[in-house]
């Protein structure tokens, strides 16, 4: 028998149709520029995406397994503070087991708003919550959150929204594009009773910041070395990645992890029929991961309209999830 589902209570997906990544003029775009960069959002092929979850599971990566842990410890003082009812609005449909801890620990949650720029990945987020979390409504959101954001007349759109936004990506974004995010996120909130749970990640002894970018098993470097397979397969383009070395070092006056990929030898490079040469030690940044210290991120989220609620951390200070407050 074909009965409908008491776990199908997935909504229509609204789709603001986000222009999709031009893979091709950014990677031209960036390896024209001086520096050399490529944007860290072109790591997560499927390819990279597997890698990706490696990552998380490496000793070395602390990140994940620490914020879900601040999750799963803290589940009923982050419910306290959140309060009953909330519309969760998620950016990024990301790792499910987040996502499922956070609705799990809150109260009778209004409803689940998946924001992802990935038809694909959203489907397959907001199905994964509807069928664990029956009748929680699941309402998937086709959007660039790099853009403006404005939420589809969902019937619970009058709830107070919690934004979720985990993992650090926050940390992906440069002072300008984090300042522009934490606005539009406010905005998005409304003011008084909105909020958002947030994932930083926190300044640490260098030694350990940087063996979370540069594991023992060369995992975090496939990842790097992969944007490089993925430009060869989706653009024909023919680099040899073990001819680039990763690089992962922190830069304590940004506070950040620089990601780079290194040319090992003096060598040429065919995008269709453009020609890039790379000089022996010559480096391409793949990608910024900010680092925090609580007091200066809220600082700098003061300025965005948000002020802090509840610091939420481990044991050793790792890692933060932050609840914030519009103001
Ligand atoms: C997904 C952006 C949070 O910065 O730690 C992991 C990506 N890069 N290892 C991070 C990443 C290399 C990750 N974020």
């Amino acid at each position: 028998m074909n009965r409908p589902s008491p776990a199908a209570r997935v909504m229509p997906l609204h789709d603001l149709h986000p222009a999709p990544d031009d893979l091709s003029a950014e990677v031209l775009s960036g390896l024209r520029a001086e520096p050399r960069t490529l944007p860290c959002k072109y790591f997560y092929d499927a390819e990279g995406s597997k890698l990706f979850d490696r990552i998380c599971e490496l000793e070395e990566y602390y990140p994940t397994r620490t914020e879900i842990g601040i999750l799963s410890d803290q589940a009923t003082a982050i419910a306290d503070s959140v309060g009953g009812e909330a519309l969760v609005i998620e950016l990024g449909s990301g790792s499910s087991t987040k996502t499922h801890r956070l609705l799990e620990a809150l109260t009778k949650p209004a409803g689940y708003v998946p924001v992802d720029i990935s038809r694909a990945h959203l489907t397959e987020a907001a199905a994964r919550i509807a069928r664990s979390f029956p009748g929680l409504p699941v309402w998937p959101v086709c959007a660039d959150f790099n853009q403006e954001l404005d939420l589809p007349a969902l019937e619970s759109s009058g709830a107070r929204r919690l934004i979720f936004f985990p993992g650090s990506t926050i940390g992906n974004f440069d002072r300008p594009a984090r300042a522009a995010l934490l606005r539009r996120s406010a905005n998005l909130c409304g003011a008084k009773g909105g909020r958002m749970l947030i994932g930083i990640d926190l300044i640490k002894d260098v030694d350990r910041l940087e063996r979370a970018y540069d594991d023992r098993d060369g995992v975090t470097a496939a990842f790097n070395r992969n944007l490089l397979r993925r430009i060869n397969r989706e653009l024909g383009a023919d680099f040899v990645p073990e001819r680039f070395a990763h690089e992962a070092t922190f830069d304590p006056v940004e506070a950040r992890i620089e990601m780079h990929l290194v040319s090992e030898v003096d060598q040429s490079v065919a995008i269709g029929d453009q020609r890039f040469r790379f000089e022996r030690g010559e480096r391409i940044c793949t990608e910024h991961s900010y680092k925090f210290t609580i007091g200066g991120f809220v600082e700098g989220a003061a300025e965005a309209g948000w002020a802090l609620e509840h610091a939420f951390t481990d044991a050793e200070e790792l890692f933060a999830l932050l609840l914030l407050q519009t103001t």
